[in-house]
């Protein structure tokens, strides 16, 4: 494909903000990021939704299979790490508890945007390391589909992906977030035509994602067209990048025009529904949100093959490997014990369970 020539990072052109100040925000971010997990807002949609209670299922807890294939890659439990970048004080722990943890818990790991490791020095946490500790779980690269219009190509992604043993690409679009950023990339023309010359020149799995205001059953139509192994919804309802930008920001003004988009978006149980009826057969992963097993079990029933989570994990990550782990196995029992109270011996069946909208339960 016609990509331009990956810009060293001595030459790389003359960024809105450098290096340093893509540092500052993305510490900004996961302070904020971390305090949106304690705040109260959250509308996923799955609460509007029960799934219907078994008394009798006739199964064992403890025989309950949670397994399930990713793109080809065997999963004790069908659950993503979702991409978290951070600065470089923090990034570099926060991977390898994650990445430790996805290793022992035999899930899947996106790692944040490779776009600082690329373009600047450091690679925060982003390069082989990974993969020595998690050598068996499928890993996912990240950045920005924006950065499509500003010189990436196939070169920049496959070294992305060379640099931690990726086994595909995860773009991520967020027009709102960079409409919002004072150093935002708001020229989005011409992307889908590029994402498909990326599907056809990577040479591993390419897969698409929001950051947490939903993909259309449109666009997930759009993308299959053009060949994306895999869409995440990452959906309404979880953290919220309107309101975090609306944080960082000293200009009334500005935190003006970003506080009103905090709740914008498609919530997750919606547009999981709608992109999986639009796109029946592509490998679909439900996040935005996600709080609890009883989520992912809803994510699951309603298309997802894998339930993904970002801000729910953030606080275990800072910690330590051990409070990811302690993190996703009170999930991954809270999903066994979904599994269990609607009869569900397996994934698959779990799929077929019967569910409710909550108002008619009333
Ligand atoms: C601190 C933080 C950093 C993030 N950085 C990235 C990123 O670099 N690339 C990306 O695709 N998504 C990024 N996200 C978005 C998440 O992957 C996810 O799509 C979004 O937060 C919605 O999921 P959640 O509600 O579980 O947090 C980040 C999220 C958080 C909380």
């Amino acid at each position: 494909m016609a990509a331009k020539a990956l810009r060293p990072p001595s030459s790389f052109p003359p960024q809105p903000d450098g290096a340093a100040s893509i540092y500052t925000r993305k510490e900004d971010h996961l302070d904020l990021a971390m305090q949106q997990v304690a705040g109260p807002a959250r509308r996923n949609g799955f609460d509007a939704w029960e799934f219907e209670h078994c008394a009798l299922p006739e199964i064992a807890l403890e025989e309950i299979d949670l397994r399930c294939v990713f793109l080809g890659h065997a999963l004790r439990l069908p659950l993503l790490i979702s991409s978290m970048t951070g600065g470089p004080q923090r990034a570099a722990s926060i991977n390898r508890h994650l990445a430790e943890a996805a290793q022992e818990l035999g899930i899947a790991m996106a790692v944040g945007s490779q776009r600082i490791a690329l373009e600047a020095c450091g690679a925060s946490g982003l390069d082989r390391i990974l993969r020595t500790v998690a050598p068996d779980i499928p890993l996912f690269s990240n950045f920005g589909a924006a950065q499509l219009n500003l010189g990436y190509g196939c070169d920049e992604a496959r070294r992305a992906v060379e640099a931690i043993g990726a086994d595909g690409l995860i773009l991520h679009l967020n027009p709102l977030q960079e409409a919002l950023q004072k150093e935002g990339e708001t020229d989005w023309r011409h992307l889908l035509r590029k994402i498909e010359q990326l599907v056809q020149g990577l040479g591993v799995p390419l897969m698409v994602k929001e950051i947490g205001c939903g993909i259309s059953p449109a666009l997930a139509r759009q993308l299959a067209s053009v060949g994306v192994a895999a869409i995440d919804v990452a959906g309404a309802g979880g953290t919220s990048w309107a309101a975090i930008e609306a944080g960082r920001m000293e200009q009334a003004d500005a935190k003006q025009v970003a506080a009103c988009f905090t709740h914008w978006g498609i919530p997750t149980s919606r547009a999981l529904r709608e992109v999986a009826r639009a796109c029946p057969q592509l490998p679909l992963i439900g996040s935005g949100g996600i709080r609890h097993g009883l989520d992912v079990a809803k994510a699951l029933r309603y298309g997802a093959t894998l339930a993904g989570q970002a801000g729910g994990v953030l606080a275990a990550a800072m910690e330590s490997t051990e409070a990811v782990l302690r993190h996703f196995r009170i999930l991954e029992q809270q999903l066994r014990i979904a599994c269990f109270c609607t009869g569900s011996p397996d994934v698959a069946t779990l799929r077929q369970a019967r569910i409710v909208a909550a108002a008619r339960n009333a």
